[in-house]
C-alpha cells in the first residue's frame, strides 16, 4: 500500500478504525505509526537509545537508516505529551524525505483543524505523492480536520457516524446513497470510496 495516496479513515469511537488499520497493514515492510494512545501493539515500538539528550534526534536517525527504498521501517512511535506536534512534523518530513513508504496517524484531530495543518501533515498530504508515500489518518471527528486535508483525501474508509453534524459533512463530500449506508452501519463495518466515486462495503476482523 505504498502508492502515495492520502486515505482518510472516519467513524465513532469503537467503529474499527484501528482495527482496519491492523488487519490491512500488519504485513507491511516499510510503516511508521503515529500511536498516540499506544494500541498498536503488532507493530515494534520505537524505543529511545539510553543515554541520548535529545529522543527525537535519535528517532530521526533510526527511521533514516531506511533511507534505501527496500530496506525494512517498522516503526511505532509513542510521543512526548509537550512534544507530540514537534514529533509528527519532524517524522512526517521524514516520512517525505525517506519515500516509499506507508505513514499512519492515530488521531488527526490533533494535528489538523480548520485553519491550520501540522507541517509534517501538510507536507505528507500535499507532497507526497510524487515520492510513493501512503498517507493514511485517522479520526472520530471529520468536521474538525482542515480542508486542505480532506480535499487531498483520495480515498476513504468510513466507518458508522451518526451525529447530524458529521452527517452533514459527509453530505457536502459523498452521494447521498453513501451517507445512508454509513448511518446504517455496525461496529466493524465500512464503506471504502474511491476518488472516481465508486464503493465497496467491507467487515474488519478482529
Ligand atoms: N483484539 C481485539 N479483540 C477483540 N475486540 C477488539 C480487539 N481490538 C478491538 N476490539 C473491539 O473492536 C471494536 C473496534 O475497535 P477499534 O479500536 O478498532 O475502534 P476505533 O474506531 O479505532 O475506536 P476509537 O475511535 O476509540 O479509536 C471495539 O468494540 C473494540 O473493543
Ligand atoms: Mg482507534
Amino acid at each position: 500500500m505504498r502508492d502515495g495516496l492520502t486515505i482518510g479513515i472516519a467513524g465513532i469511537t469503537g467503529s474499527g478504525k484501528t482495527s482496519w488499520v491492523r488487519q490491512h497493514l500488519k504485513d507491511e515492510s516499510r510503516l511508521i505509526l503515529i500511536d498516540v494512545r499506544g494500541e498498536h501493539n503488532w507493530l515494534p515500538l520505537w524505543v529511545a537509545e539510553e543515554n541520548k539528550s535529545d529522543d527525537l534526534e535519535d528517532a530521526l536517525a533510526a527511521v533514516s537508516i531506511a533511507n534505501r527504498s527496500d530496506a525494512e521501517v517498522r516503526f511505532r512511535f509513542l510521543l512526548p505529551a509537550d512534544r507530540d506536534q514537534v514529533w509528527v512534523e519532524f517524522l512526517g518530513k521524514l516520512a517525505y524525505h525517506i519515500g516509499n513508504v506507508t505513514f499512519i496517524l492515530e488521531e488527526a484531530d490533533i494535528y489538523s483543524n480548520a485553519n491550520w495543518d501540522n507541517p509534517g501533515v501538510r507536507c505528507l498530504h500535499n507532497y507526497s505523492r510524487s515520492q510513493g508515500v501512503t498517507f493514511i489518518y485517522l479520526t472520530r471527528n471529520l468536521p474538525a480536520i482542515s480542508r486542505r486535508l480532506t480535499s487531498n483525501t483520495k480515498a476513504w474508509v468510513l466507518f458508522r457516524q451518526s451525529e447530524p453534524r458529521y452527517l452533514d459533512q459527509l453530505e457536502a463530500r459523498f452521494d447521498e446513497e453513501i451517507v445512508e449506508i454509513v448511518a446504517g452501519l455496525d461496529d466493524l463495518e465500512y464503506v471504502q470510496v474511491f476518488s472516481d466515486h465508486t464503493w465497496e462495503k467491507g467487515i474488519v476482523t478482529l
